[in-house]
């Protein structure tokens, strides 16, 4: 695995992705949970975030307090994206968002674009690039391309399920960006679905199958 591929290990992020992945699940505890997750996957990786000193007053005295020192940008990768939105602004309500608008083409499994909008002055945020499902790395490696070209150089990818292919793909086109996920699955099937996966993560969440 690449040095900056990412799997996070922990008991509660395990447990909510056996939700996740039972088909069973109806969608809207699939929906709270994919943001339950992504919140925890978001908790994991920003400890690295930089501070800056900032003056207050407590109640009773003066004080030097810590507080984030840099902008943070969402950019979900419509329309599975989305659903990792909502958790991880409970972290960083602060945190901007873009949109940018992917889906793979069923047949050739080619990413194609049909939204993009993201706010002025991104080029310096940080960007957290949203998507639960890395597969063939299609989408995730198109989008990182059109943020490239907008300027935007800090990018960390976060997801939820990666296969081999999908991570192996990434990496090749875009050795600079970290991907943080929750689980590396075993391999894509003949269709590029995720195995074992969780099955389309759009149509779960947003009640299409
Ligand atoms: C899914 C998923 C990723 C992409 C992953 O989106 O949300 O964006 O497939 O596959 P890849 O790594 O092979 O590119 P999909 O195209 O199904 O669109 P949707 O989110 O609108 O359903
Ligand atoms: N997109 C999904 O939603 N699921 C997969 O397994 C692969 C791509």
């Amino acid at each position: 695995m690449p040095a900056d591929a990412i799997i996070l290990k922990h008991p509660l992020i395990e447990h909510k992705l056996a939700i996740l992945r039972n088909r069973e699940t109806p969608n809207p505890l699939f929906r709270a949970t994919l943001n339950e997750l992504s919140y925890l996957v978001v908790y994991e990786i920003t400890r690295d975030l930089a501070l800056r000193p900032v003056e207050i007053h407590t109640p009773l005295a003066p004080c030097t307090v810590q507080q984030l020192a840099e902008q943070i940008l969402l950019i979900p990768i419509l329309r599975a994206g989305l659903g990792m939105v909502d958790g991880i602004l409970h972290l960083l309500p602060t945190a901007k968002i873009g949109h940018i608008g992917v889906y793979r083409n069923e047949e050739t499994l080619q990413p194609v674009e049909y939204y993009c909008k993201l706010p002025p002055g991104a080029e310096a945020m940080r960007v957290f690039l949203l998507d639960p499902m890395l597969a063939t790395g299609g989408s995730l490696a198109y989008a990182i391309t059109r943020l490239k070209e907008q300027g935007i150089r800090q990018i960390s990818v976060v997801s939820i399920l990666a296969a081999p292919e999908g991570i192996a793909a990434l990496q090749a086109a875009h050795p600079d960006v970290t991907l943080y996920c929750a689980a590396l699955d075993e391999r894509l099937n003949e269709q590029g679905y995720i195995l074992p996966g969780l099955g389309d993560c759009g149509d779960r969440l947003f009640g299409t199958l």
